[in-house]
């Protein structure tokens, strides 16, 4: 399946495709770890190159299976895609791009939203584009409202078909006035792709800011495009005729690095994140001193260890540059060893504490409110976005069997499992390397004590 061999295809490729650990917890993770090409820029970037006239260079690009899916499917439409010389480099040829057949892209689409971002690049390129039901983790329900919006005043005609979406713009793209209902991380890459190359000036409101999106506002610049972020999350777009190819070490991946920070919480070790940088992770850095962790911010990463007894906390998840809701998996993990109760609020998803489940199987003292915790008007007037997980702690987790449910989830429960004293067994967690890179050997550099089974 192409997935695989886009997975085989990249080299340093995550740790196989093992779907099952035996896990034998309660030791410290103590060690480095070095963090790549954020996932959640790395993909867009790639799709961006769909709009230059000449080859781009990306740096930093993680081997995970969320690239080798975005590489499949720009080869699909006639880019090629190359290894560089330096690990991890993309060189991508969009000089022949042509329409692909529908059944060609679903076989890649594999269990990514990514493909969603491909419409604005090729209705400017082909005029037509097709993008099938999208995948993604089963965090909520994910739908794609505010992008098929945006696209149609953008002026494309947009036909809803049993396996997804077919998109038509014979007469081109002109600029619009967009305002997002939410700062939608995917919808404000939705407008940028588009606009870049829209006839006249683009204004979008109430647009996501996350460090992300700007590094990608930073690769379009450098394709010629023009972008200016203006206060209040405004950001102002003047289309272009022509974009070329560019040159790009993309920012280190955030969301990483934040997990092995919970991970040395959680296991009571010290871990090294190399690439890490502190203006991005603020807010996250702030949380964990409250936690009661430690952090030395060096010149090429930061180091991660408690630093005492940890404390509970109440965060709320929210868009940059507040919590991180990818953050709070791997931190809810480290929290059932706080001493006392943490209050989670998430806020950007409707169903993400599925994973804690397998905590509470493991020992945790874990109970989660889906209407939150207070009656009263809702704090975030959109759906039943008011879910809380209350953690009581300190709670000895004990090794169980458990299964992954999703990427930041799955995460979670392997550094649950670590954490707990006595064996348990991990299934699915091959869904883990969409987002870490050689996360297996990443745990064994850490001393953790386990075994891959197929
Ligand atoms: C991106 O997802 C990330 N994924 C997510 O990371 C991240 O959690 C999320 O942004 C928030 O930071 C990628 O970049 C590939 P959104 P995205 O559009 O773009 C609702 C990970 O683990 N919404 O900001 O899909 C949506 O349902 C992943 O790396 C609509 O209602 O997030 C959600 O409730 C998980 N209609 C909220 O907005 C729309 O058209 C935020 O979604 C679009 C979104």
């Amino acid at each position: 399946m192409t997935l695989l061999n886009g997975l085989t295809r990249m080299s340093g490729a995550t740790g196989g495709s093992g779907e099952t650990l035996a896990i034998r917890g309660g030791r410290p993770l103590r060690g480095r770890v070095d963090v790549k090409g954020a996932k959640n820029l790395v993909t867009k970037a790639m799709v961006a190159a769909l709009l230059g006239e000449t080859p781009s260079i990306l740096r930093d690009v993680p081997g995970i299976s969320d690239v080798a899916v975005v590489r499949s499917l720009l080869e699909v439409h006639g880019v090629r895609v190359t290894d560089g010389d330096e690990e991890g480099t993309f060189h991508l040829d969009p000089s022949d791009v042509e329409s692909a057949h529908m059944e060609e892209i679903d076989a890649h689409a594999g269990a990514s939203r990514i493909p969603i971002l491909f419409c604005g690049p090729l209705l400017h390129r082909l005029g037509q584009a097709f993008i099938p039901d999208l995948g993604g983790c089963r965090i909520g329900d994910r739908p794609i409202d505010f992008h098929l919006d945006a696209l149609r005043k953008f002026g494309a005609a947009v036909e809803k078909l049993p396996s997804g979406i077919r998109l038509s713009a014979p007469s081109g793209l002109r600029g619009a006035n967009i305002h997002l209902p939410y700062p939608s991380v995917g919808a404000t890459e939705q407008v940028l792709l588009t606009a870049v190359r829209a006839e006249g000036v683009t204004e979008l409101r109430n647009a996501a800011i996350e460090p992300e999106i700007m590094d990608l506002i930073a690769v379009l610049q450098k394709m010629g495009a023009i972008i200016s972020y203006e206060p209040n999350r405004v950001i102002l777009i003047e289309g272009v005729d022509r974009l070329f190819g560019y040159e790009h070490r993309a920012v280190f991946d955030r969301n990483e690095a934040a997990s092995w920070a919970s991970a040395a919480l959680a296991t009571d070790g010290e871990i090294f994140v190399g690439g890490a940088r502190q203006p991005e992770m603020l807010t996250f850095l702030n949380v964990l001193r409250k936690v009661g962790g430690d952090f030395e911010i060096r010149e090429d990463g930061i180091l991660f260890r408690r630093g005492g007894d940890l404390k509970p906390v109440t965060v709320e998840t929210d868009v940059h540059p507040g919590f991180m809701t990818d953050w709070q998996q791997p931190l809810i993990v480290a929290l059932t060893q706080a001493h006392g109760e943490s209050v989670v609020h998430e806020t950007v998803y409707e169903n993400r504490f599925g994973f804690t489940s397998a905590l509470v199987k493991m020992g945790a003292d874990i109970v989660v409110h889906p209407h939150g915790l207070q009656d009263g008007p809702r704090r975030v007037p959109r759906r039943n976005l008011e879910q809380a997980a209350v953690i009581t702690g300190p709670t000895p987790l004990v090794g169980a069997d458990i299964t992954v449910p999703d990427l930041r989830g799955g995460y979670s429960h392997v550094i649950a499992a670590l954490t707990a004293t006595g064996a348990s067994t991990v299934h699915n967690v091959g869904i883990i390397s969409r987002g870490y890179e050689k996360f297996f050997s990443k745990l064994t550099a850490l001393g953790a004590d386990f075994d891959v089974l197929d």
